[in-house]
């Protein structure tokens, strides 16, 4: 190749690199023969002179790190329970229940809760313990809160013999066991005695299978959701159930809100509780009770 070309072809070429952005880059890529032909020098700074000792780094894309995979199970789901089977298997685990001395509370307790209604039930509601009323009963939710639940399921809609009603815990946990018949004992059932009886509830849940359930409040929320989170938190979405101990024959849904006994005592949240009984009335198609 001819001196002049060579020159003319590596001046071309430093126009090229020394152009600094995009649009002069284009520019200069779209006329470097005219540039050249009418000898327009560039006056861009130079670069500076690389140093001997410095090294061009460049940044590749890193490669993806293998994500770990979420496993499909290819054990098929157990099957749903017939009505009958259902009927059976939640007389025997009311029977084991009501027998229970796996906790302190076992002793103390006049009666166990293993909980009621409709075993059928699409939605199912779950306290934290039974309290003063309930242990003498045997039934859940049979008191002040239990009044208020009763209105907070007639606003869906329902009726209490629709639904299915459980707690976390099944025996009356007391403030001051000593005094069984002091009313005002009452408290939340603690993680020991929740772990006690975590696997009858699980197995009422699998046997009934609802397709939703609210937890009412905290206790009960965070047994069944999440240890970690407070209810503030875990409430106003849906959450994906999941038990230790049973395999569910389909998924079941569950929503927290406030505990009809906080919501006594706090009433300004009825109106938060009413927005999370909501959602579950929208899920379920529910238009709440006909006038
Ligand atoms: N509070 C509960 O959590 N459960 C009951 O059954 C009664 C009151």
């Amino acid at each position: 190749m001819a001196d002049s070309s060579l020159r003319r072809l590596a001046g071309e070429l430093k126009n090229f690199l020394q152009a600094c952005d995009e649009d002069e880059f284009i520019n200069t890529a779209a006329a470097p023969a005219q540039t050249a032909a009418a000898g327009v020098s560039r006056t861009a700074a130079p670069l500076p002179p690389m140093r001997e000792d410095s090294t061009l780094t460049i940044d590749f894309p890193r490669a993806q790190e293998p994500q770990p995979q979420p496993t499909i199970s290819t054990e098929p789901l157990p099957a749903m329970m017939t009505t009958t089977q259902k009927q059976q298997a939640l007389a025997e685990l009311a029977d084991t229940i009501k027998h229970c001395t796996r906790c302190p509370l076992g002793a103390t307790r006049l009666n166990a809760v293993p909980g009621e209604g409709n075993i059928d039930a699409e939605l199912m509601f779950v306290g934290e313990g039974p309290g003063y009323d309930e242990d003498r009963q045997g039934r859940p939710f049979v008191g002040r809160a239990g009044q208020l639940l009763d209105k907070m399921i007639a606003a869906m809609g329902l009726t209490r013999e629709q639904v299915f009603i459980a707690n976390i815990a099944k025996c009356h946990p007391m403030t001051d066991p000593q005094h069984p018949d002091k009313h005002g004992n009452d408290r939340a059932p603690n993680a020991g005695e929740i772990a006690c009886c975590r696997k009858y509830l699980e197995q009422q849940i699998a046997i009934i299978c609802p397709k939703y359930i609210v937890a009412l409040g905290g206790v009960s929320a965070k047994a069944l959701i999440s240890d970690a989170k407070s209810l503030g938190a875990l409430r106003g979405q849906f959450h994906n159930l999941s038990l230790d101990s049973v395999k569910l024959p389909r998924p079941v849904k569950i929503l927290a809100t406030f505990h009809p006994a906080a919501l006594l005592r706090n009433p300004n949240w009825k109106k938060d509780a009413w927005k999370d009984l909501q959602m579950v009335m929208a899920e379920m198609g529910l238009k709440g009770p006909s006038r």
